[in-house]
Formats: structure tokens, sequence, C-alpha cells
């Protein structure tokens, strides 16, 4: 048996993950929501991963000239990525009183910074209804999302049109009711991401599996091919990934740092520096959970007694200090997105980081697949 598995002659990366998305190598590069460039997207697909582009922020319109742009660098298959759920609850009834109360946390910095302290402004909420429509006329190759699952007729519709579709689960039990909607795959996302949580059963708070206890977790309770997603940032991880049952990766932070993902240079600079070998979980950028280097920012708005604003309108008012911030190179005052493997990263573009996850995994982990295939194999019998 032993011998059977060193010899087989399948390569790691074709896993059912490649032939279902068509790409060659099962190495997904993370939708960036706000980070995201055109460029890094169709870079990561022309190698022969899956380029994704985080939308979610973005207007229809804003969508729709995203897609003919990534069009014209690639025909390769690329992913589109939206949230299904846009606001939390509060976010309508929040008013000019509540604004008020979360603004003095951020104004001190605001000020001395000389930015221009922001006004209260109705909330024109962003629908996930007109963005997917956007996805769906395109006929773009992949729809990735997280936050929830689309409404039947959207998954339908997306199987008619041939788009592939992609779900993000933080429990099994959000992927197993991803599976029973009948995703093309599934994404475990370990709470070692960078970003946000895209928990949707339960609070993110109750969702943080780590992506060693998620993946196997998954990959047992599915029957949609899984990739694995936070921490990976390296050959190590991929194989890791591998050995507990993934057959792709979904890698967020590293292609942050390349010089080609939508990061400024002070973040960028921030994650190749020993800060980062510390990150923190926070509400207080926007509103939902997610990770980013442990700064003076997450310090000040995780105390307790801190008033946040429900998702989106956090996202908004922390934006009237990110661009001074940003400006002056105060990067103890940004959203530096991270995940918990960001110091494991080296300065390099989207195309030598890939080269090398690919040679270096190519090196170690054909029998750590196939081990797996033989595992599944005896799983369905
Ligand atoms: C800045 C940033 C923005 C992200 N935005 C999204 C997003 O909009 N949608 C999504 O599904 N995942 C998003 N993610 C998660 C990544 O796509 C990826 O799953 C995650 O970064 C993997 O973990 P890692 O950071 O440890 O590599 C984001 C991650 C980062 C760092």
């Amino acid at each position: 048996m032993q011998k059977e598995i060193i010899s087989s002659s399948t390569p790691w990366y074709k896993t059912r993950v490649s032939s279902t998305l068509g790409i060659e190598y099962p190495i997904i590069q993370g939708p960036l929501g706000g980070l995201s460039t055109q460029r890094l997207t169709a870079i990561v697909s022309n190698f022969g991963g899956l380029g994704s582009f985080g939308a979610h922020g973005l207007s229809p319109s804003g969508i729709k000239d995203v897609i003919s742009e990534i069009r014209e660098l690639t025909t390769k298959p690329f992913a589109i990525n939206l949230w299904v759920s846009t606001e939390d609850e509060g976010a309508r009834a929040s008013g000019k009183e509540e604004f008020v109360r979360s603004l003095k946390h951020l104004a001190g910095h605001i000020e001395a910074l000389g930015g221009t302290l922001p006004d209260h402004k109705p909330y024109v909420p962003v629908r996930f209804e007109d963005q997917v429509r956007v996805l769906l006329d395109a006929k773009i190759p992949i729809f990735s999302f997280i936050a929830g699952i689309p409404p039947k007729e959207i998954l339908d519709e997306c199987r008619t049109r041939g788009i592939l579709t992609i779900g993000t689960a933080t429990t099994a039990a959000e992927a197993m009711v991803l599976d029973q909607a009948g995703v093309s795959v599934i994404v475990a996302s370990g709470f070692e991401a960078g970003g946000h949580r895209g928990s949707f059963l339960l609070p993110a708070e109750d969702s943080l599996t780590g992506t060693f206890s998620l993946t196997p977790q998954v990959v047992d309770a599915v029957s949609a091919p899984v990739v694995a997603a936070g921490g990976i940032a390296d050959a190590r991880g991929i194989v890791a990934a591998f050995a507990l049952g993934a057959e792709g990766v979904q890698i967020g932070t590293a292609f942050l740092v390349s010089e080609d993902s939508g990061a400024s240079v002070h973040h960028r600079n921030a994650l190749l520096s020993r800060k980062a070998q510390r990150t923190s979980l926070t509400k207080g950028f926007t509103g939902r959970l997610a990770r980013g280097v442990h700064n003076q920012l997450i310090e000040e708005l995780n105390r307790p007694g801190v008033d946040i604003l429900p998702y989106p309108l956090q996202r908004m008012l922390v934006r009237s200090l990110v661009v001074p911030a940003e400006k002056a190179g105060r990067t103890e005052l940004l959203q530096l997105w991270a995940g918990q493997s960001a110091s494991l990263v080296q300065q390099s573009d989207a195309k030598t980081l890939l080269r090398t996850l690919i040679s270096e995994t190519t090196a170690v982990a054909d029998p750590v697949v196939d081990w797996n295939r033989e595992r599944r194999c005896k799983r369905s019998r």
C-alpha cells in the first residue's frame, strides 16, 4: 500500500477543486474587499491559479466596470466575491445621536491629523440583489461569497448560466448548509484568516474555529470539494491543508503583501515588520468582527464601553480617520488587515509568490495528497 501511494502519478494539484473550477493549480488568491485589484486578479488567473476580486463595497456599475477590466487582462477563470448580508441589525435605525457617540472615540485623532470631522449623513444601503444581478448578466466564470447563502433562485440562475459558485464556511454546520444548497466548492475559513469572519449561522464570536480543526471537520461533513483558508502563507501551510483533506487553498494575506494588491505602502511595510507577529480581532474597524495587525487603533476601539456602530456604518465612520492617517503615514491609526501568518510572508510580487508556492509544494506534497485520495475512496466505498 505504501508503495502504491508513493508511486502515484497524479500530481498534488490535480484535485476536484482544480477540475471543477477549470484551473491548473488549486490556489485561490482570496478576495480582498477594498484592496483587490484587477491586475492582481488577472496575474493569479493567468498563472493558473484563481484570482478573486472582492467587490462587496462597489456599486453595481462599479462592479460592471471591474468585470470588463479583468476580462481585458485575462481569458482564464476568475471569481468576483460579494457579501450576501450587507448590513447588520440596527444599521437602518441608527441615527445622528449614535453617530456622534461613536465619532467621539475617533475625533481627537482626526483633529490632530488635520482631518475634517465627518457630518452625519443618511445611510444609503448597498443591495446584494443589485450587485449580484451584474454578475449574473455578465456571466462571470465564478461567483464567490461570504456572510450567508444567496437565495435559491440566484443559485439556480448561476447553474443555468454556467456560473460556478464558491461559498465560505466558518463552521462545519455552515459548510453543511452550503453543501445542501449545491455550491460548487466550499472554503473552510479558519479564524487565523485576515479580514472579516463571514459567519452566518452563529455570531462570528462563536465561530472561531482554527483552520487545523475546521478543515477536516468540513471535509468529513460535505460532498463538495473543500478549500482551506486562514494562516496559509507558504508551502508548509499548503501541504498541511492538503494533509487535512483540503483539495485547494485560499490565501489572502500573502497576496496582500505583494506589490500587485491595493494595500498601501504603509500597510505592506507594517505586514513585513515585526509588528505583524501580533494580530487581533476587532469589531471597531467596521462593526463586524475582523482581524488586523494589533495597533493603537484596535486597542482603543476594543476597550470596554466604546460605542461601535452597526456594520457598515462603523466602516464609513472609521474611514474619516484612516484617510488622514494614511496621508500622515501613521500606521498605529490604520486598519492593517492581516491574518495570523502575516509574519511568515516575504516581500515579492504575486507571480514570484505563486512560483515559489508551487515549486516548494511540489517537492513534498504528492504522498500526502495520495494518502487522502485513498482515504476518500475508502470512505465512499
Ligand atoms: C484585506 C482583506 C480583505 C478581505 N476581503 C474579503 C472579502 O471581501 N470576501 C471574502 O470572502 N474574503 C475576504 N478576505 C479573506 C481572504 O479572501 C482569505 O480568505 C483570507 O485572507 C485567508 O486567510 P489569510 O489571510 O491567513 O491568508 C479578506 C482578507 C483580507 C486580508
